[in-house]
């Protein structure tokens, strides 16, 4: 049995106090959860959220983790600096990095392997496009950037990357793919992790949906079979939807 992960991405919002607030909000709402809670937060709100949480269900992640461990890569923020400021997840390839920042299939590789070698735990991002959908490319897209992120990666350590399928179609549009699509095509990519790990890898690792996922389509989602877990945008903002989303993950 996988034990679901719902995770809030809070992209960049909230500024140093309202993290205090949201944090202090959540706690108790969540604190008897039947899953892993991660929130992923902006950089400047690590530090603050580690303390906030620590010793609760809780956990936090980074948005992202450069490849190197130091050096001229202005704007990067290595893992030292993560694990230092207390991160324990790190989200990798999320599809807005691909769209807005030039990120690739190869660079993602390279984040997820440094994440992996300095014993962060990722999730990983992947997701078709709206043409893409429509092009009946959906599962070529899916398989191309799972193969790639996980190039040079043994099974040992894959089997504890989660994998978040984000079609970027619903991603912050209100449209969220139906239960039956959101599962068929983690179904399809759990497909794909048994064709590189076999299936010991497959039954055990763990694919999230995002995308629009919110209060009320939560339990639909998570009663699929393949379904197991959440990346969670908007919905992460506010204490009490975020609250029940991580209680439809039982
Ligand atoms: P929304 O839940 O706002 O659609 O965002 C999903 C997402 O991108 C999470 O990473």
């Amino acid at each position: 049995m996988r034990k679901p992960i719902i995770a809030g991405n809070w992209k960049m919002n909230k500024n140093a106090a309202e993290c205090r607030e949201l944090v202090k909000e959540l706690l108790p709402k969540v604190k008897d959860a039947k899953c892993d809670v991660v929130i992923c937060v902006p950089f400047t709100d690590i530090a603050l959220a580690a303390e906030l949480t620590k010793g609760s269900n809780v956990k936090v992640g980074a948005q992202n983790i450069a490849w190197a461990d130091s050096g001229a890569f202005t704007g990067e923020i290595s893992a030292a600096m993560l694990k230092e400021a207390g991160a324990e997840y790190v989200i990798i390839g999320h599809s807005e990095r691909r769209a807005y920042f030039g990120e690739t299939d190869k660079s993602v590789n390279a984040r997820l392997v440094q994440a992996i070698k300095c014993g962060f735990k990722p999730i990983v991002c992947v997701g078709e496009t709206l043409d893409e959908r429509e092009g009946g490319k959906t599962e070529t897209v899916c398989k191309t950037q799972v193969v790639g992120a996980f190039d040079g990666i043994d099974a040992g350590a894959a089997k504890d990357v989660v994998i978040a399928y984000e079609p970027v179609w619903a991603i912050g549009t209100g449209k969220t793919a139906t239960d039956e699509q959101a599962n068929e095509t983690i179904g399809y990519i759990r497909s794909v992790v048994e064709e590189l790990y076999g299936k010991t890898v497959a039954d055990a690792i763990r694919i999230q949906y995002g995308g629009s996922m919110n209060a009320k389509n939560a339990a639909g989602l998570m009663a699929q079979p393949e379904i197991d877990g959440g990346l969670i945008g908007g919905a992460s903002l506010k204490a009490e939807d975020f609250s029940i989303v991580v209680a439809a993950a039982k």
